[in-house]
């Protein structure tokens, strides 16, 4: 049986700012558990639901160095849908009404956190063979592991697995604090180890020391190797593309399924969407406000509110879409500008858009059933989760064709019948505009072909279990 320990800064149900946490929270169970004892680690916050922190409970705690300081490591555990979960508690590192907050602040809890992780594991007696790590707040543990935690019986064999969520956040700050927080010495902090110019980068170390890296999807582990995409680390990423690979992330299908979906209008299948589908759009017209019209052409965005989400090409092609026959539905927060942007939109075209400055869980399901199209331009994309609810949903996506979108929707094709969504490939707001009005005379002019779409859409499968099965074959690569 093999050990794993998945190490991250976010986890579904626990704690989630954005995409990898759900990743982080359905990934393990989809392991055979015949072969795999997959197990997480995670830090406790204090703005965790009261319900999350009531599931776990003590193990043990102990005190642990970090450079010159001395603190306090609680660890806790919680068991869910047969997968343990680990928690690290310390109150004034994880204290606050969000997980992250000031990088200042950021770099010196995840150093705590990364070591706090590994320092736990023979407190708990859990001895995992592969540490797998998720983004810049864990990258510190493949150099740990190298460096001072190598000395020891209990971890010498450990293997370490970097996953790159998202290369533009790499965890850097300048490298005399992070030698003073972490306790590396001075050795490190060159350019061909942590640091980047004269900065120390956590996702940097991770890349350089761990055993094999990962990324979300096939697209993105090429994009990465080219300056425009790799956040000044593509040099980095050739020279380590022999241990890269790209693995598509995939979706709860349990969570996300229309039949049985508890906050949708009306529950629908890949069989009777053509009757049942609507009834969601118009139920999400009467909550929203809009006309209530079931054959309009309704576009539904939930995402981050941020540039790498596309939203610029949004803003600059608004009034000319609003001359359409369309309703916009915006659910999600994020950058003043952007939400500020959706606001003025929603306030001129009052009866067509419909922004919702705020996440909601059940809204964002209520959209993701209720709409006809799901807009995804983004400038890049490592894999994208929405697209993949859209499709689910048999809500057909029109996305840029970047990282995870290009790989998981299939541009249609009315020529031989064929495709899944709707694309683009250049960033450019008209090119955009061209799609989303292809889409909609698709829709409004030849009905059939698009409700072929859809089923095609909903025919497809972006569960886990096929990117399981990858992680399996390289977790065997790793320790055979
Ligand atoms: C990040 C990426 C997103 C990816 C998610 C999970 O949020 O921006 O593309 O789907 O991580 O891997």
């Amino acid at each position: 049986m093999k050990k794993i320990l998945f190490v991250a800064s976010e986890v579904v149900p626990f704690i989630k700012t954005g995409g990898l946490a759900d990743v982080v929270g359905s990934l393990p169970k989809c392991f055979n558990k015949e072969y795999f004892d997959v197990r997480v680690i995670a830090p406790k916050y204090a703005c965790m639901k009261q319900e999350y922190k009531d599931m776990m409970e003590y193990k043990t705690h102990f005190y642990m160095t970090l450079g010159w300081r001395r603190q306090y490591v609680g660890v806790l555990e919680a068991v869910l849908d047969g997968v343990t979960f680990y928690f690290i508690d310390n109150e004034y590192y994880f204290a606050g009404s969000k997980p992250y907050g000031n990088i200042y602040e950021d770099v010196e809890k995840f150093a705590f956190f990364s070591k706090a992780a590994l320092s736990a594991l023979p407190l708990v007696d859990f001895k995992p063979d592969i540490v797998h790590c998720h983004d810049w707040q864990t990258g510190l543990i493949p150099v740990f592991l190298k460096d001072k935690f190598h000395d020891g019986e209990f971890y010498r064999d450990m293997k370490s697995v970097m996953t790159i969520h998202n290369l533009k956040f790499q965890g850097v700050w300048d490298k005399k604090t992070i030698q003073d927080i972490t306790g590396l010495p001075s050795s490190y902090f060159t350019p061909d180890k942590l640091t980047v110019y004269d900065d120390a980068n956590y996702l940097k170390g991770g890349i350089v020391y761990a055993d094999a890296v990962t990324t979300v999807s096939k697209t993105y582990a090429e994009e990465i190797k080219t300056p425009f995409y790799g956040e000044k680390l593509d040099g980095l990423m050739r020279a380590r593309q022999n241990s890269l690979r790209g693995i598509v992330n995939g979706i709860d299908y349990e969570e996300y399924n229309p039949a049985t979906d508890q906050f949708i209008y009306k529950n629908y299948t890949a069989k009777n969407f053509r009757k049942e589908k609507s009834k969601n759009k118009v139920g999400l017209q009467k909550e929203l406000g809009l006309d209530v019209d079931e054959k309009k052409f309704m576009i539904g965005i939930v995402s981050r509110l941020t540039d790498q989400k596309g939203i610029d090409l949004i803003a600059y092609i608004m009034d000319e879409l609003c001359q359409d026959e369309i309703q916009f539905v915006i659910v999600g927060t994020g950058e003043e500008q952007y939400e500020n942007m959706f606001r003025h939109f929603d306030w001129k075209y009052n009866n067509k858009i419909s922004a919702n400055i705020y996440y909601s869980e059940a809204m964002s399901h209520k959209v993701y059933a209720g709409c006809d199209a799901f807009l995804m331009p983004s400038l890049f994309e490592p894999c994208g989760l929405s697209q993949l609810m859209s499709l689910r949903y048999g809500t057909v996506p029109i996305v840029r064709e970047t990282g995870g979108l290009k790989d998981t929707v299939e541009p249609f094709n009315e020529f031989e019948n064929t495709g899944t969504g709707f694309s683009f490939k250049n960033y450019n707001a008209h090119e955009m505009l061209g799609i989303i009005r292809y889409a909609e005379q698709v829709y409004y002019d030849r009905k059939r072909e698009w409700n072929k779409i859809v089923d095609r859409a909903m025919a497809a499968d972006f569960s886990w279990q096929s990117s399981a099965n990858q992680y399996a074959e390289m977790y065997d690569w790793l320790v055979p």
